[in-house]
């Protein structure tokens, strides 16, 4: 029998807490974002999974702590974590480090909403020497330049997460293993697109809260046994995915 993903975005980050693109720029997470992990932890074993058996996760700090709070409160932290920067965030592009309001503001409803959601929209890519270039950090020296974005729609996205799903994630399931992925928003959407076959037009309405695990078993053809994915505490999940949708359209807190 194939085994069972549990896929989690990151906790929030200090720039979710204000509302400001972040995509490959490494922000921490906030003290609220720590707290959530800890409680995706508290869903996970209370659903009955006892610990995974291997964890992957991006290059980004917020992911990676996440995962590691996530493995400490499972006391599993014996088991591998895999780290990718295919797993990474959407590359935001000029629109990194920018509050989301400030952007709305400045080029209306209609564009921002195709690069924040548009499985095709893809913002304006950054150059070197730009403040929040961040591709040349060492933690992608091993990675091919031509290969690393400087802007990404979600359909990019795609296209560098498959072949790593594929190559390295799917063997763990075929072998009926408990895989953790920590990982960020478009990452889970690109991957929820792939899986329940949503198709472009759908997948711009779906929003991904922090913190909150999905938990996809898949059946002998490697599908979803659901038509549909359904996060542990749906009805929280419900809530706080709209209160990504709304990011930029109120004031932060
Ligand atoms: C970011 O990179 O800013 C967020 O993690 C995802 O942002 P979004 O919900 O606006 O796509």
């Amino acid at each position: 029998m194939p085994g069972t993903l549990i896929l989690i975005r990151h906790g929030q980050s200090l720039w979710n807490k204000d509302d400001r693109f972040c995509g490959w720029v490494d922000i921490k997470l906030s003290e609220t974002g720590r707290e959530q992990a800890r409680h995706s932890a508290k869903l996970i074993l209370e659903s009955g999974y006892v610990q995974p058996d291997i964890c992957f996760t991006s290059r980004l700090s917020r992911a990676i702590e996440s995962a590691n709070i996530i493995l400490e409160e499972m006391d599993c932290q014996y088991i591998d974590e895999v780290k990718s920067w295919r797993l990474n965030e959407r590359h935001y592009g000029k629109l990194q480090g920018e509050p989301k309001s400030h952007i709305l503001e400045l080029y209306g409803k209609e564009q921002y909403q195709f690069w924040r959601r548009a499985f095709k929209g893809c913002p304006p890519a950054v150059d070197p020497g730009d403040k929040y270039y961040c591709i040349d950090d060492r933690r992608y020296a091993r990675v091919a330049k031509n290969e690393l974005p400087r802007a990404e729609s979600l359909q990019m996205v795609t296209k560098r997460l498959l072949p790593f799903y594929n190559k390295y994630v799917v063997p763990h399931l075929e072998a009926d293993e408990t895989v953790l992925m920590v990982t960020h928003g478009s990452i889970v959407r690109a991957l929820v697109k792939h899986l329940y076959a949503i198709d472009d037009e759908a997948i711009s309405s779906v929003n991904i809260p922090n913190g909150i695990p999905m938990v996809i078993k898949f059946n002998s053809a490697m599908a979803p046994e659901t038509e549909h994915f359904e996060f542990l505490d749906p009805e929280r999940a419900r809530i706080e995915a709209e209160k990504v949708a709304r990011q930029g359209f109120e004031k932060s807190k």
